[in-house]
C-alpha cells in the first residue's frame, strides 16, 4: 500500500522541517519527504496522480505533521473498563491526532507485573487504533513500601515508572527508583503531591475555594514534593520527569534546577494554561482534577515556562470517568478531565496567542516525549512508522463531548470553540478520515 499526502504544510520539528512538500508512505513506514518549490511541486503531482496504486491525500491548506504523542493517558484497563479500555481511549487518541499513547499503570491490577503489561501490549496490538507504550508503576501495588520489578517490567516494553495518581510517599524508595532510571536509562514520571496537605482536598486552595466553601490543595503540597524529587534526581543522577506541572512555585523550582544542570523534564496539560479556579463557581465536577486547576498567575507562568523550555512536554493526563463517578457531590466526585480529544486544538491557542511558535509547541507534543521515553516515535524521518495527523488549523469545531470516541465524557471545555481541526490520522499507514 503506498500513500502520498500532497500540498500539505509539513512540519517536522525532529529534522527542523517547515515548508509546502509531499510525504510518501510505502509499507506503514515514511518512505520519503520533500519539501518543494511551486514548480517542481506541480510536475511531480502529476507524475504521481498516473500511478494507479497509489492513494493520494491532497493536504491543501492543512499541516502535516507527525502523529502526536502523549506521555500521560489513562486508559482503564484492565480493571476499569467501564470507564475506557485500550480500544474507545486508543480510539479517542487517534480522534485527537495521537499515534503513540504512554498508558499509566493505576489499573485494576496495578500494572506492576510481566502479566499486566504484556496484557496491555498484546491488547493494544489486537485492538487499538494507535501505538501503546505502557508505563509500569514504580512500587508494588502503588503502595510506596517496595519497588517494583523495574528490570523485568522494562524488559517487557514499560517505557518509564511511575505511581501517578499517586506520589511515592517514601522518599528512600524514590532515591532507589531514581537511582535505576540511571542505570536502565527509563524516566522516572513523578505524580508529585503532599498527601498530608492534599488530603480532603477538592481543588486549589486559596480565595474561591473559600468563598464556594470547598476544601482546598494548597500550592505547598505539589512544590514540596517538586523539591524533594529535585534533590533526589540531583542525589542520584537519575532522569526525573515532573507529571502534570500546575503551579507558579514547580515551574520556578524545575526552572533553577535546569540551571544546575539537573537532569530533569516536565509535563504540563492543556486544563492547566487553559483554566483557572474560577471556573469552579459552577461547581461542576468536569472541573474537577488533581492537581487542581490553579490561578492566573500560575497560568501565566506555566505559558512562560512553556515558551522558555522549562516546560518540555504538553501532555493529556487523559482521564476518563464514568458519568456515575462524576454526577456526585463536588467533594465525592472523582479527579480528572477526558483530554485526548480537545488537546492539540487548547495547545494551538498557545500559538494563537503568540506565545509558542508552531514548531515549538508540535515538538512538545511529538518528538520530545518520544526522546524523554527513547521511543521511535514522534518524527517523519525515512524509514520512521507512518504516523502522521493532518490538521486544519483554520477550521473551528465546538467541543461536543457527547461525541467524543472516549466512554469518557468528562471535559469542562464542553461548548467551547476551537480552532484547528484534525481531518485525518495516520497510525502505521492505516487511515482514519476524521471528516
Ligand atoms: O485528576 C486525576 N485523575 N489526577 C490523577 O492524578 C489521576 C487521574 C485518574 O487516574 O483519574
Ligand atoms: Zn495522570
Amino acid at each position: 500500500m503506498k500513500i502520498l499526502i500532497k500540498n500539505g504544510r509539513i512540519i517536522d520539528p525532529s529534522r527542523d522541517i517547515d515548508g509546502i512538500g509531499e510525504v510518501f508512505i510505502e509499507n506503514g513506514k515514511i518512505k520519503e519527504v520533500k519539501i518543494q518549490s511551486a514548480k517542481l511541486r506541480t510536475q511531480n503531482s502529476k507524475l504521481r496522480t498516473q500511478n494507479s496504486e497509489l492513494k493520494i491525500i491532497d493536504a491543501s491548506g492543512c499541516i502535516v505533521i507527525p502523529g502526536l504523542v502523549d506521555m500521560h493517558t489513562h486508559l482503564r484497563e484492565p480493571g476499569f473498563e467501564y470507564k475506557e479500555t485500550i480500544k474507545t481511549g486508543t480510539k479517542a487518541a487517534a480522534r485527537g491526532g495521537f499515534t503513540a499513547v504512554c498508558c499509566m499503570p493505576n489499573t485494576n491490577p496495578v500494572n506492576d507485573t510481566i502479566a499486566v503489561t504484556e496484557f496491555i501490549i498484546k491488547k493494544a496490538l489486537q485492538e487499538g487504533s494507535c501505538t501503546v507504550f505502557p508505563i509500569g508503576a514504580i512500587t508494588k501495588s502503588q503502595k510506596s513500601e517496595e519497588l517494583a520489578e523495574l528490570e523485568a517490567l522494562k524488559r517487557s516494553g514499560c517505557v518509564a515508572f511511575s505511581d501517578d495518581g499517586r506520589p511515592v510517599t517514601n522518599s528512600l524508595i524514590m532515591r532507589h527508583a531514581l537511582e535505576y532510571s540511571k542505570i536502565f536509562d527509563v524516566p522516572i514520571i513523578s505524580h508529585c503531591e503532599d498527601l498530608y496537605l492534599s488530603e480532603g482536598g477538592v481543588m486549589n486552595e486559596g480565595f474561591v475555594s473559600t468563598i464556594l466553601g470547598l476544601r482546598g490543595i494548597p500550592k505547598a503540597a505539589e512544590e514540596i514534593m517538586v523539591a524533594r524529587d529535585l534533590a533526589l534526581c540531583q542525589l542520584t543522577g537519575g532522569k526525573l520527569h515532573i507529571a502534570h506541572v500546575s503551579t507558579k512555585g514547580s515551574v520556578d523550582l524545575i526552572r533553577q534546577a535546569k540551571e544546575r544542570g539537573i537532569n530533569v523534564t516536565a509535563e504540563t496539560c492543556p486544563h492547566y494554561f487553559s483554566l483557572t479556579d474560577e471556573s469552579l463557581v459552577s461547581y461542576d465536577t468536569n472541573f474537577k482534577v488533581n492537581p487542581p486547576v490553579r490561578t492566573e498567575k500560575d497560568v501565566e507562568a506555566i505559558k512562560q515556562g512553556l515558551k522558555d523550555g522549562t516546560i518540555d512536554v504538553i501532555a493529556t493526563d487523559h482521564a476518563p470517568h464514568h458519568i456515575d463517578d462524576k454526577n456526585k457531590e463536588f467533594d465525592t466526585a472523582a479527579f480528572g478531565i477526558s483530554g485526548l480529544e480537545t488537546a492539540f486544538a487548547l495547545g494551538l491557542q498557545l500559538v494563537g496567542k503568540g506565545i509558542l511558535d508552531l514548531k515549538q509547541f508540535i515538538a512538545k507534543m511529538t518528538i520530545t516525549p518520544s526522546k524523554i521515553l527513547n521511543i521511535p516515535k514522534g518524527s517523519l524521518s525515512s524509514g520512521s512508522d507512518a504516523d502522521i495527523a493532518i490538521i486544519n488549523p483554520e477550521s473551528t469545531t465546538i467541543v461536543d463531548p457527547s461525541r467524543f470516541l472516549s466512554k469518557g465524557k468528562n471535559s469542562p471545555f464542553n461548548g467551547w470553540t476551537l480552532k484547528g481541526s484534525v481531518e485525518k490520522t495516520i497510525s502505521m499507514g492505516k487511515v482514519y478520515d476524521w471528516t
